[in-house]
C-alpha cells in the first residue's frame, strides 16, 4: 500500500477553511493518536518546522512508529496525560487538538 505524508493525506480540514499553517511553525499536537494529523501538520510546517505529537501512555507509539516507517524527522513524540495536566515543555506557535477534548475529564 502507497503511503504519503504529503499535506491534506489524512484530510485535515476544518469548516470554513483550512487552517493558516506557515512552513517553518511548530506545532503541539495534543491527543495525536495514530499520528494521520501529526504527518498532515509536518509536512504544511516542512522540515524548517516541526510537531509535537502528544497522547497518553502507548498510543503515541503508533505514531513514532510511521515517522520510523515513513522517514519522516520533524515529528517529536511524546506520552503525556492530559487528564494529569502533563504538558510538555516546548515552545510551540500553534496547537492543534481534533477529536480529544470529548475524552478528556477536565477539558
Ligand atoms: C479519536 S482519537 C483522535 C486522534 C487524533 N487527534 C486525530 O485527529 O486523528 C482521540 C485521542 O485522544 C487521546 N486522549 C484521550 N484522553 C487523553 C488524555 N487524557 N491524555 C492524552 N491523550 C488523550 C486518545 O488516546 C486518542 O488517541
Amino acid at each position: 500500500m502507497a503511503c504519503s505524508t504529503a499535506p491534506g493525506a489524512a484530510g485535515l480540514s476544518l469548516p470554513g477553511g483550512r487552517p493558516k499553517w506557515d512552513p517553518g511553525h511548530s506545532v503541539l499536537d495534543l491527543g495525536c493518536g495514530p499520528g494521520f494529523a501529526s504527518l498532515d501538520l509536518a509536512g504544511l510546517v516542512g522540515s524548517g518546522g516541526g510537531v509535537v505529537a502528544i497522547d497518553k501512555p502507548q498510543r503515541f507509539l503508533t505514531t513514532q512508529r510511521m515517522c520510523r516507517e515513513r522517514g519522516v524527522a520533524n515529528i517529536a513524540t511524546h506520552q503525556a496525560d492530559l487528564d494529569a495536566g502533563e504538558f510538555p515543555e516546548v515552545m510551540v506557535d500553534r496547537v492543534w487538538c481534533r477529536w480529544v477534548l470529548a475524552f478528556v475529564k477536565s477539558p
